[in-house]
């Protein structure tokens, strides 16, 4: 989990009971994605078929809604970006910079990755009618915000990415699709050895030789209309390609191969040789019969296949207990996705630490689970933290409780003391149900105020 968002306008962390209220809060929003109901209000109902004692036990739904409605991730009254307004300068994210780089941060800083990568962009879903929003058919979001991720291809982790906000600011001198690759590899801190996998919207014979300087290797589908694709039909597949067919051909290191899959497939590789025997299965039909048959396959195709599943699949394990929110401000959809995507990492370092420290006996969480546990022990670390009890639904039995915080013993003037006139009576003890200081001793002011009441 990322540091918990800092009060801006002091500069200094939550403290105390705002803090527990955070936490509380963050677990509302995680048992949103393991229970789904319509309403945000069916969370507090009382009625069947509803009827759940969390959150209505931790926070009322007044007070729940009060904090997302005024939630901020960033100054509010950031008067220096403000006056870049209209100029190239003004950052559109600044709404959840402080929450988003440190979240991107941490991605970098817990894991480091293996040997495949793959970056592909990823859709958050939006409403919202802002210009950041981008379309893509492909994806199964299709209007959303746009973000450009680099995963591990091996666990699916999210290590990099950044949000696209419309406007191309290149830092390459190429074009968006070259840059995002870019600034998505930090070499000096990511070392070389790596086989980074892009589909045809990146791939480009430019790319792929610088690549090669920082020793990273690159393989994916590519566009005939690249420039530097070979400009030859020596390697076309013929006109009655059957699936299976392939040609290649090399210029200088770079490998450019084409395979007859139901459509034509063209790869172009740094990292593989054309074809070295393997094959796939696949239905064809012979002699006017379907059968299974094994049709040869390039390398790079199969490779391509494992290695792309990065993104995508990190896509799939933040998509399937997304917490739920329907919100019109734009940059709260970033705060949600983010509680997912720091939750899926934290789940999967879980399982990555599981197998180093204890590789046979324990089982690893599900994501389920998971999330489950989480929930569960956010809520009792809240509890722990708290210097007052939690203002939950007021409780309706009177019983005494400690003003009990983490550092110091909280102590306050006893009110029936204080009534009998007796001031400097000082405890640490108060009633639930009234929310009244009581001494608890020998001398029970506890029960003397309740047989008043
Ligand atoms: C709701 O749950 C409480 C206990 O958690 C129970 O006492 C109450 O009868 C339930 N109400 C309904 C309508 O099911
Ligand atoms: C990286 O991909 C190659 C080719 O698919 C595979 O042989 C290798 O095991 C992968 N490495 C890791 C660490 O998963």
């Amino acid at each position: 989990m990322p540091k918990l968002p800092r009060d801006n306008k002091r500069g200094k962390s939550l403290s105390g009971n705002k803090r527990v209220l955070h936490i509380v809060k963050l677990a509302v929003i995680i048992f949103t994605g393991l229970v789904t109901v319509h309403k945000y209000a069916d969370y507090w109902r009382k009625t069947s078929p509803y009827n759940f004692s969390f959150p209505r036990d931790k926070i009322t739904r007044g007070r729940f809604e009060a904090i997302l409605w005024s939630l901020h991730l960033s100054n509010p009254t950031d008067e220096e970006n403000e006056r870049k307004k209209t100029t190239w300068e003004y950052d559109r994210l600044f709404k959840f910079k402080p929450l988003y780089s440190e979240l991107v941060e941490a991605c970098k800083t817990h894991f480091h990755p293996r040997q495949n990568l793959s970056i592909d962009e990823r859709m958050v879903a939006s409403k919202a009618r802002i210009s950041m929003r981008q379309y893509m058919k492909d994806k199964p979001t299709k209007w959303g915000y746009k973000l450009f991720v680099l995963a591990d291809s091996s666990i699916a982790y999210t290590w990099n990415f950044f949000v696209y906000t419309g406007k191309s600011v290149s830092t390459t001198g190429h074009g968006l699709s070259y840059t995002a690759v870019m600034d998505l590899l930090p070499f000096a801190a990511l070392g070389g050895g790596y086989t980074v996998y892009t589909d045809n919207f990146y791939t480009s014979p430019a790319l792929v030789q610088d690549l090669a300087k920082n020793f990273i290797g690159c393989c994916g589908t590519i566009r005939r209309n690249r420039i530097g694709f070979p400009k030859t039909q020596v390697n076309d597949l013929p006109k009655k390609a059957e699936r299976g067919d392939l040609r290649w051909i090399r210029r200088s290191n770079l490998l450019f191969v084409k395979w007859m899959d139901t459509r034509e497939v063209t790869m172009s590789s740094l990292v593989h040789e054309a074809f070295t025997g393997q094959t796939v299965r696949r239905r064809v039909k012979e002699a006017g019969v379907w059968q299974v048959k094994s049709v040869p396959v390039p390398d790079a195709v199969v490779d391509y296949n494992h290695g792309m599943g990065g993104v995508d699949l990190s896509d799939a394990l933040i998509g399937y207990y997304s917490v739920s929110h329907k919100t019109m401000k734009w940059y709260k959809t970033f705060f949600y996705h983010f509680v997912d995507i720091a939750v899926v990492k934290s789940f999967l370092l879980h399982k990555e630490l599981l197998k180093l420290r204890n590789p046979t006996q324990t089982k690893p969480h599900t994501q389920k689970s998971f999330r489950e546990q989480l929930l569960k022990e956010m809520l009792v670390f809240a509890e722990g933290s708290a210097a007052t009890p939690l203002p939950a639904s007021t409780p309706t039995t009177c019983m005494p409780l400690y003003y009990a915080s983490d550092d110091s013993r909280i102590r306050k003037h006893c009110k029936w003391c204080l009534n009998a006139g007796i001031p400097r009576v000082k405890t640490s003890v108060y009633c639930r149900k009234c929310q009244v200081p009581l001494c608890l001793t020998a001398k029970n002011c506890f029960q003397l105020w309740h047989d008043n009441q």
